[in-house]
């Protein structure tokens, strides 16, 4: 039986953090979603299309990593995709309980699907979008914590922050 798995979140931007359960996800099954949350409360700082854009370029190189964007329930996403894994990245205790939450929750939403998680290499156990974000706009480095093209992007954001303040 081929085991397809979907790793959701908002990916605002896709972090190396990401990445990293990206790959470690798509070593263990034999095909991954990344699926980016259309409407989510958080205001996001990349349009769903530069989101989508980003992504798909920093999975072209993994042939079993598909991305796809969502609305609605997370477990009725994963059912029609033919999923019956979501995985979730757990840094640190500090993320444990929300995380247990949303699994426990969605295994009431649906038995039939099981949420995994996995931990990020230790190098990026600190790492988070919104601190990045915050970085970059403050005219800190983010190397090494996000893919080049990331980097870019978030560089032009900057930019475009300045010229508008
Ligand atoms: O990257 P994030 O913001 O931590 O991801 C959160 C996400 C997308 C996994 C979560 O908000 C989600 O699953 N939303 C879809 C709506 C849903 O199914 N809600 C019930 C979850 S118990």
């Amino acid at each position: 039986m081929k085991i397809r798995a979907v790793y959701p979140g908002t990916f605002d931007p896709v972090t190396n953090g990401h990445l990293d359960l990206i790959q470690r996800s798509a070593a263990l099954f034999d095909h991954v979603i990344a699926a980016i949350l259309k409407n989510t409360e958080k205001k996001p700082m990349f349009t769903l299309n530069e989101r989508v854009e980003m992504l798909e370029s920093v999975v072209r190189t993994l042939k079993n990593v598909s991305v796809a964007t969502f609305d609605g329930l997370l477990v009725d996403f994963a059912q029609k995709q033919g999923a019956s894994i979501i995985v979730r990245g757990i840094r640190a205790v500090s993320d444990y309980e929300y995380e247990l939450q949303m699994a426990l929750m969605n295994r009431r939403l649906s038995s039939r699907v099981e949420t995994v998680f996995l931990m990020p290499a230790e190098a990026y156990s600190y790492l988070s979008s919104r601190l990045v974000k915050e970085i970059c706009m403050l005219g800190g480095s983010v190397e090494g914590l996000v893919p080049t093209l990331v980097e870019k992007r978030l560089k032009q954001k900057q930019m475009l922050q300045k010229q508008e303040s």
